[in-house]
């Protein structure tokens, strides 16, 4: 088996351990290891908010709140050996100060990682220490859920995004007005580029249905006072001019227009 980060000093109380493999290649799963951003909306259950500190090769520390309004922040540092495969997760300040999270990385296959995690706290008393590990592999679990999902996705998009075409001259015939009135919101692809048809105010919408931080996807993702959020690091969006609705320097890729010609509804290239 697969030693957790070790070759650190030794550190209390060992909680537990979790082991699993996710279907992503190494060099993504470090990518969402110094993705400090994306706690707070890919995991909304387990953190609400985040304000870097400090980041670099080395990793990243973190404020960290877990709840609304949730007594005081946690400082968390995560840092990284890259060569050994391994980096640490340590609670600096606040809520489980003391604690570490030790995880060791292994390349299974270019699409396959081996995930070796220990929870080390700062608590003498067995019982104690075996509730928390517990609690810890069901976090854990979740986490690493939901860090899966995302890096598959956007492994798919990237590869998609690779094999991007022209798009001039395409066309593609919706159906008539009241039709696609009843089918939106209505997922569509275009050029090899996905699209949502949206009803704003009464007004039909078209907008990329992939961010463009890192390509997450909002096809479902709801609209708000015209603006669609991404549920991977929560950037925003204004659907109908697609610009950055938070100051970011991004906007959505330019939908196709939207014409009424013999009475359907077309898509039609930009
Ligand atoms: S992928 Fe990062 S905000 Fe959308
Ligand atoms: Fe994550």
């Amino acid at each position: 088996m697969t030693q957790p980060a070790t070759g650190l000093a030794p550190h209390p109380g060992l909680a537990g351990t979790y082991q699993r493999e996710v279907a992503a290649s190494l060099a993504r799963v470090w990518e969402n290891v110094l993705d400090w951003e994306h706690l707070p909306a890919l995991h909304e259950g387990q953190f609400h908010s985040i304000s870097l500190v400090d980041s670099g090769p080395w990793g990243w520390r973190a404020r960290v709140l877990n709840q609304p309004g949730a007594g005081a922040a946690q400082i968390i540092e995560v840092r990284i050996d890259r060569d050994a495969g391994r980096y640490v997760s340590a609670t600096l300040e606040g809520p489980g100060a003391g604690s570490e999270v030790r995880t060791q990385l292994e390349a299974l296959a270019p699409d396959r990682t081996r995930v070796s995690v220990a929870f080390h706290v700062p608590v003498a008393d067995p019982a104690r220490l075996a509730l928390i590990g517990d609690r810890y592999r069901a976090i854990y679990a979740r986490l690493w859920d939901e860090d899966e999902a995302m890096m598959v996705h956007r492994e798919r998009a990237l590869a998609q995004r690779r094999e991007r075409r022209e798009t001039q001259g395409e066309t593609l015939v919706l159906g008539p007005p009241e039709v696609v009135r009843t089918a939106v919101p209505l997922l569509v692809e275009f050029a090899g580029e996905r699209f949502r048809v949206i009803d704003l105010d009464g007004e039909l919408v078209v907008h990329a249905a992939t961010c463009p931080h890192w390509l997450g996807p909002l096809d479902q993702a709801p609209v708000r006072d015209g603006c669609v959020r991404c549920p991977w690091h929560d950037y925003a969006f204004d659907v109908r001019t697609g610009q950055s609705a938070d100051g970011r320097k991004l906007s959505l890729a330019t939908p196709p227009n939207l014409v009424l010609r013999e009475g359907v509804l077309t898509l039609v290239s930009a």
